[in-house]
């Protein structure tokens, strides 16, 4: 009974990297043109200084984020792009999911662990309520289907058991529809070059470990050339990739950038070592990245026209956001 409606976000924390391309933005731009259904992409600005950011490099993270949307093709007639902070509905019922959230189900978060690591008596109180504001973020829009990377699942189930128990407790079934993941796509976990068990992350702390969007020629070719591998030649079929992290994921990310599936990336490659198989890489990753660089850094100097469409798509998010706040509100009992 709820319209179907796409939300998702990225946090401006730092350049962004293939893994957030190929997981999330690449989709956002093919959801927009297929599903015939709303889109909302937010850069969740609220969500980055859960860890500390120093404030003017988030300032140009958020810009950064949006030019990286606007360059992978996300098209500001056809989407909503906004920055979170900008629209107060997001902290505002992040408080209501904050209370309706048990922190049992908080402490089953593996990013938070993974996140504040050993030292979590001194990670924020913001880190720890992250998942209860990205459940805020989708439901604010009454938003039915959320595209991420397989490492955002558990927090998307938590958004679910968090509307079913809003629903429950005011007594008002169907008032927040429970948000569907839409994990998948080619690449929905690109891994780390350096270590093929470890999610491609821009807080890795070894650039050598992921392919950043604002990188050069050069730079990813090198990247690529040194990234972990076996000796073994690629395989005929994805069984003889399994033990091998690195060349399954090398495998993938083949295929994703060049709109194919691993099977045919295999079959064009079986019986070829590494050698041969990663100058074609570079080469791809070369062809598909240089264009969305360059517009980047194009729209980057411009930094007052992106505020503005940022700005545009702030007061349309926010036309939607508002009235269902003011439901929540009502159905509380403010
Ligand atoms: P990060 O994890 O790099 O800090 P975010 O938390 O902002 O980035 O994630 C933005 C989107 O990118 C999410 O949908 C997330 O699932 C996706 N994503 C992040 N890293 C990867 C990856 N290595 N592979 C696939 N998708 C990813
Ligand atoms: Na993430």
């Amino acid at each position: 009974t709820h319209t179907p409606r796409i939300f998702s976000g990225v946090q401006p924390t730092g350049a962004l990297t293939l893994g957030n391309y190929l997981g999330a933005l690449k989709r956002f731009v093919e959801m927009q043109d297929n599903a015939g259904m709303e889109t909302i992409y937010c850069i969740v600005d609220l969500h980055a200084i859960t860890l500390w950011q120093e404030p003017e490099s988030l300032r140009q993270a958020i810009r950064a984020v949006a030019a990286a949307y606007l360059a992978s093709g996300l098209d500001p007639k056809k989407s909503i792009i906004f920055n979170q902070s900008q629209v107060s509905a997001h902290a505002e019922l992040g408080w209501v999911c904050s209370c309706v959230v048990r922190l049992g189900w908080l402490n089953r978060m593996t990013q938070f662990k993974d996140k504040a690591g050993k030292h979590a008596e001194a990670a924020s109180g913001g880190l720890y309520m992250y998942p209860a504001l990205m459940a805020a973020d989708i439901l604010a829009y009454r938003a039915t289907h959320v595209p991420v990377g397989e490492d955002q699942k558990q927090h998307l189930e938590l958004a679910r058991d968090i509307a079913a128990k809003f629903n429950n407790d005011f007594n008002v079934p169907d008032f927040f529809p429970l948000p569907e993941p839409m994990i998948g796509g080619p690449a929905p976990r690109v891994m780390s070059l350096r270590d093929g068990t470890k999610k491609m992350s821009k807080s890795d702390p070894s650039d050598m470990s992921r392919i950043n969007l604002t990188d050069d020629a050069d730079t990813i070719a090198a990247k690529i050339r040194k990234a972990k591998t076996d000796p073994e030649p690629l395989p005929e079929t994805l069984e003889g990739l399994e033990g091998r992290p690195e060349a399954r994921n090398l495998v993938g990310i083949m295929a994703a950038l060049t709109d194919r599936t691993a099977e045919d990336v295999l079959a064009e490659f079986a019986g070829q070592g590494f050698g041969a198989f990663k100058p074609r890489l570079a080469e791809a990753a070369v062809a598909h990245l240089s264009p969305l660089t360059a517009e980047m850094n194009r729209l980057l100097a411009d930094p007052a026209e992106i505020d503005r469409v940022l700005g545009d798509g702030a007061e349309r998010a926010d036309a939607i956001a508002r009235p269902i706040m003011a439901e929540v509100f009502d159905v509380v009992g403010f």
